[in-house]
């Protein structure tokens, strides 16, 4: 059958089957596998199963639900396409918490259907791209017998709390994940419905700092005007993190930062984008940061510090006058090409223990850490995406970087040494990480026949 006629073939099984997709999608969007949450790696364990379930009846082979110490990877192949390039498909089918629950429209594990989308706790995030290639190769077995190439499936269950034993299994499975590139889907478009293949990720480094005071919590009556508060202690080396430019004031921090070139800043600043639309769209009437770059600039290229929770003493309501014994926050840096987390890690622990105050004490704590990432644009393998995107979504796609990490795709960089293609379609909307996500549902259609179609142009490229 030439080219053409298999894709219409596809696409028309495609139409056919679009309801029980949805049902399927549905499905796996009422397991609530947030990962970083213990109470929920039942959970986890059951998403695994249901994904390994799709796609045993896909067709793929080798499914199996392998253990890594934290929750499991879905692993699964297909393996019968002789000589044709063998791609390591990467997603995730675990979840970010739900708060503040208070906040959703409809609870975030009972999926429902509105306005052409589909709004759940990982719709977009990344359940969609999983169930997505599920389908695509479900499409391909059912009308064909055979897919046009070979693959082999990653389905990771702890991408959400920072892939703490992915890289171990990476090591572990090195034979049986040999391949000629990664295609990591879990990114998605940048101006409403224009697609886009996203060439950079900026790493990440999460730490923990506690400051330690008085034994237990004092009458800040009695004692107060004497002791070192801790609370007081951390907002002082907090706030001592930036200096007044927006640059983090910690010595080294930068050292390994790549600067923009000439033509990646002019590239950045040819994107429709409008820093009053991205102020309306966050609600706020100023915007912060580094000074010297754009908005774009800081988002996907520059190196970032910030408070993700802090905590310490009474915070009840009413009022309680107590010196805390204890005060604590989450900090991240996001990082960029050639930032190593364990590096900044012990740059900001060095600086943070010679600027705390006398009176208390200060331990910083890595919880998790991921690399950066650039991939390149002119990869015959991205230009084969590209053309499908045209195909599908009708645009020449943007070339886009993301300020978010996926510590993996660096991983299949580094540790197996493949090329990475991120290839997403999660609208720009879709309130990741946030109350009411969404997914909608034509992208959804046109991921999964972008999909389909790029096995088959792998399969006819250059690529091996
Ligand atoms: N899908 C996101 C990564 C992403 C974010 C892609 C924004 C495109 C736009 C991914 O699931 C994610 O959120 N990763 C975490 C990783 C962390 C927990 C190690 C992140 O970036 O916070
Ligand atoms: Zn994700």
């Amino acid at each position: 059958m030439p080219a053409t006629e298999a894709i219409n073939v596809l696409d028309a099984y495609l139409d056919r089957t679009r309801d029980q997709r949805l049902t399927d999608y549905v499905e796996v969007l009422r397991i609530p596998s947030i990962s970083t949450l213990p109470e929920h790696s039942n959970d986890c364990r059951r998403a695994a199963e249901f994904v390994a379930g799709r796609a045993r009846a896909a067709g793929l082979e080798h499914v199996e639900i392998a253990d890594t110490g934290g929750h499991p990877v879905v692993y699964a192949d297909w393996l019968h396409a002789g000589d044709a390039p063998t791609i390591l498909v990467y997603g995730h089918y675990d979840v970010q918490p739900v708060d503040p629950l208070g906040l959703w429209v409809k609870p975030p594990f009972d999926p429902r259907v509105e306005h052409g989308r589909i709004y759940a706790r990982g719709a977009a995030d990344d359940k969609s791209h999983v169930m997505m290639h599920i389908q695509a190769a479900e499409a391909w077995m059912a009308t064909r017998g055979s897919l046009p190439i070979n693959l082999r499936y990653v389905f990771e269950g702890e991408e959400e709390s920072g892939s703490a034993h992915l890289d171990a299994w990476l090591e572990a499975n090195r034979a049986k994940l040999s391949a000629n590139l990664a295609v990591v889907s879990d990114t998605g478009f940048f101006n409403g419905n224009l697609p886009a293949i996203t060439v950079g990720l900026r790493g990440i480094m999460f730490a923990q700092i506690d400051v330690a005071g008085p034994d237990i919590d004092v009458h800040s009556g009695t004692f107060g005007g004497t002791l070192r508060n801790p609370a007081t202690a951390l907002a002082h080396v907090i706030a001592g993190l930036h200096d007044a430019e927006g640059r983090i004031a910690v010595a080294g921090f930068y050292d390994d930062v790549r600067p923009l070139t000439r033509l990646e800043r002019a590239e950045m600043a040819r994107l429709p984008f409008s820093d009053a639309e991205y102020m309306a769209g966050l609600g706020v009437d100023a915007l912060w940061g580094e000074g010297g770059y754009t908005t774009l600039e800081r988002r996907w290229a520059r190196p970032t510090l910030d408070v993700n929770g802090i905590w310490s003493g009474f915070t009840g309501v009413g009022a309680k006058t107590i010196i805390p014994a204890q005060a604590h926050a989450k900090i991240s840096c996001r990082l960029v090409p050639d930032q190593e987390p364990g590096r900044i890690f012990r740059a900001i622990r060095d600086h943070v223990l010679r600027v705390a105050p006398p009176g208390v004490r200060v331990d910083l704590t890595l919880i998790h850490g991921g690399r950066p990432l650039l991939t390149s644009i002119d990869h015959p393998a991205v230009r084969v995406a590209a053309t499908c995107l045209r195909e599908v979504f009708g645009d020449e796609p943007l070339y886009i970087r993301e300020g978010g990490s996926i510590p993996v795709a660096a991983s299949f960089d580094s540790v197996l040494g493949l090329p990475v293609v991120l290839l997403g379609f999660t609208p720009p909307d879709d309130n990741e990480h946030a109350p009411n996500e969404s997914m909608r549902l034509d992208n959804y259609e046109g991921g999964l026949r972008t999909v389909v179609r790029y096995w088959e142009a792998l399969a006819a490229s250059l690529v091996r």
